[in-house]
């Protein structure tokens, strides 16, 4: 392992889809890359301006992240070598630390020979992020449904139908995973808790079978988004009025502040949906900045190379081409 160097390229995903809250998720067409090799001494190289004011030291996520694989292994390498490129935005609802998460995990495991399956990856990941829907998406790719029960997390992968691709609107502020847990509320009734056993099953149903026209009901929500509202000003009138311009349906994508529109490659008029997005938070006063993406097939992409046979090239060189332009 010690003449290893690991390259994962790991997706960035939206999680609740509307009416799964922390259940459901849907990996993305945008990307991290995590580049891991065993070292003398453990060093980081960060690359963007995203990465910028992220722990230098063994505080890291990824560090701490993969030294967490390396125990689980019983295996002992307390010195990395770390890079990172991400595409992903930082707080803003597109599962950034998910990615981080999933990208640690299987970085750390193809460096010692991969030990670890899959579904450990996962339990551990859930353990994590605190809930299934982003690492599950990040890890399986297509689209996940999950259950955790803080004990033992188990899924089913549905593959995204040809015909599904998304728009997102990402606002220009950012907002926590935990403010935006924060605002919900600790119990409901018995009639929302209904609701959305009802619109959660119906979109499974619906995204499984192919039955597109359904997401534009099943997409709805009581349990997280009309709590969250406040939030992203400009969010309920977009979740309201995006299928009267188009759209499948649309979600807060995670925690927010990112909403996602389900589109069909059908549509005849994209560009009417992502106007009607972007006119209505900039009624608001808040600018965005908006990305076509395709539901994402797969997981981590891993590529193990031999450091003593290929000469060392910086991270941006390698993934020139694939970044996000
Ligand atoms: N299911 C989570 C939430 C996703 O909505 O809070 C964000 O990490």
């Amino acid at each position: 392992m010690n003449n290893r160097r690991v390259i994962v390229k790991v997706p960035a995903s939206t999680a609740n889809l509307g009416p799964g809250f922390d259940t459901l998720g849907m990996a993305l067409s945008l990307y991290a890359w995590i580049e891991m090799s065993v070292s003398d001494r453990t060093e980081f190289h960060f690359y963007g301006d995203q990465m910028q004011g992220l722990p230098r030291d063994k505080t890291n996520l990824i560090y701490k992240v993969a030294q967490l694989v390396f125990s689980e292994a019983d295996v002992s390498i307390p010195e990395l070598s770390i890079g990172m490129y991400s595409d992903i935005p930082l707080t803003r609802g597109l599962g950034s630390s998910a990615s981080a998460i999933v990208g640690a995990l299987a970085a750390a495991n193809a460096l010692i020979g991969s030990p670890l399956t899959d579904d450990k990856l996962f339990q551990m990941a859930t353990a994590l992020e605190g809930h299934p829907d982003n690492v599950g998406a990040s890890l399986f790719g297509g689209i996940v449904v999950s259950a955790w029960d803080g004990q033992r997390a188990d899924y089913v992968r549905l593959a995204p139908n040809e015909k599904l691709e998304t728009l997102v609107a990402i606002p220009a502020f950012q907002l926590s995973t935990e403010k935006a847990r924060h605002a919900l509320p600790s119990q409901i009734s018995m009639a929302d808790a209904v609701f959305n056993v009802g619109r959660s099953s119906l979109l499974v149903a619906a995204l499984a079978s192919g039955e597109l026209g359904l997401i534009r009901h099943a997409m709805k929500d009581r349990l997280h988004q009309p709590y969250r509202a406040a939030l992203i000003p400009g969010m309920t009138t977009i979740l309201e009025r995006a299928a009267d311009y188009g759209a499948l349906g649309a979600a807060l994508s995670g925690a927010g502040p990112t909403l996602i529109a389900f589109v069909s490659t059908d549509c005849p008029d994209k560009g009417a949906i992502e106007q009607f997005l972007l006119d209505t938070l900039k009624q608001e006063g808040i600018e965005a900045e908006t990305l076509w993406l395709a539901p994402c097939a797969d997981g981590p992409q891993i590529t193990v190379e031999d450091i003593s046979a290929t000469a060392p090239m910086p991270l941006p060189d390698r993934i020139k081409g694939e970044v996000k332009v």
